[in-house]
């Protein structure tokens, strides 16, 4: 679909580096499906962000298919947005390269994901890890986009994309547009079940930790039951009690009660209870996206006509935008 002038633009992605958390669910992938109406929007699969850490090649293979799968089973129809996967348009790494010579080493060094992921990865500390948010900021100015939905943890990704922009701009006029931050109340944070200190992540290497989009209904439960929480008796929200506080958002934000709504709701009641109906929640939340993605994962050749469509469409969308650049920096053109 053409990106019309009146609608406003979104631009949001995901990386294929395993299944989806409940965490990438309610920080972003949830709300993206109920934008699509109102906004233009476009959603990639960014691959190219994924090798930023070492991947297998057959595995990135499968998970970025499964990841585009994932992304249509949780509501995005390709025919309203813009859905594609990231390495399939070139204009990217072209833009990201431009930016690159606009963004400063110091900018780059204050980045907190990449100090995590150095620390990490302290085998695998590469330049890409280190300009990560520039390749970010090019995917989103690419579609000179308004709003970017993603959890609390890409705020600082989405800061540094702004006064990019704004640079640039200031040099040369009003070429990008100025990205707003798009992060949901509830779920913006969706926290470990085992260290709620730390976010739920898929590269966690405890596998109770996390929920996935795909879990079955008992394993949510069980991973719910085993969540680390505190020795207190009372479900209600409060500094301290980081498990129950992250359980209660978890609660809130499915069921779009507000947290006092769910202490009220939870009075009187055990950690026992509470813990079964939030994992019966998430499961009843999370079943039709399983069921969708088994139906669309074994339907590769519609797969790849979404993704071939996506990408001639998404190509279209951003070329304007690096031809406009081009000319601007001084690039003669062919
Ligand atoms: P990624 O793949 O780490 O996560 C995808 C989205 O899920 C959100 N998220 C969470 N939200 C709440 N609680 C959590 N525990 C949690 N974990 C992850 C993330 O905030 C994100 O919105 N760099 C991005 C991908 C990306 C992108 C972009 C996003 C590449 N280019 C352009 C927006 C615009 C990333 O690694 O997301």
């Amino acid at each position: 679909m053409p990106v019309t002038e009146k609608k406003k633009v979104i631009l949001s992605g995901i990386q294929p580096t395993g299944v989806f958390t409940l965490g990438n669910y309610l920080g972003a992938v949830k709300n993206w499906a109920g934008l699509q109406d109102e906004f233009q929007c476009a959603y990639m699969i960014a691959d190219l962000h994924a090798i930023t850490v070492r991947q297998e090649p057959a595995e990135l293979r499968k998970r970025t298919l499964d990841a585009f799968a994932l992304l249509l089973a949780a509501g995005i129809d390709p025919q309203k947005s813009l859905t594609f996967i990231q390495s399939h348009v070139d204009l990217h790494a072209k833009l990201s390269w431009v930016l690159s010579c606009f963004t400063q080493f110091g900018e780059m060094s204050r980045m907190t994901q990449f100090k995590d992921k150095s620390q990490k990865h302290p085998d695998n500390v590469n330049v890409g890890l280190f300009t990560y948010p520039v390749l970010m900021a090019a995917d989103i100015l690419l579609y000179q986009a308004d709003f970017v939905p993603v959890g609390a943890d890409q705020k600082q990704h989405l800061e540094v994309t702004r006064d990019i922009a704004a640079r640039f701009n200031g040099i040369y006029g009003d070429v990008f547009t100025i990205p707003e931050p798009y992060i949901p109340k509830a779920g913006a944070r969706v926290m470990s079940l085992q260290d709620p200190t730390k976010k739920m992540s898929k590269s966690d290497t405890n596998p109770n930790g996390y929920i996935t989009i795909l879990d079955t209904k008992e394993q949510i439960i069980n991973k719910c039951k085993r969540a680390v929480t505190d020795s207190d008796r009372e479900v209600v929200y409060r500094e301290g009690k980081d498990g129950i506080n992250n359980l209660l958002n978890i609660y809130s934000s499915i069921t779009g009660k507000t947290i006092p709504e769910c202490e009220r709701e939870f009075e009187g009641k055990g950690y026992g209870e509470f813990k079964t109906a939030v994992g019966e929640t998430v499961a009843d939340e999370l079943r039709p996206i399983r069921e969708n993605f088994a139906r669309l994962r074994a339907d590769t050749a519609y797969l790849k006509e979404c993704y071939t469509a996506g990408a001639q469409m998404a190509y279209r969308a951003g070329r304007r935008t690096v031809e406009k650049v081009y000319k601007k920096v001084g690039f003669l053109l062919p």
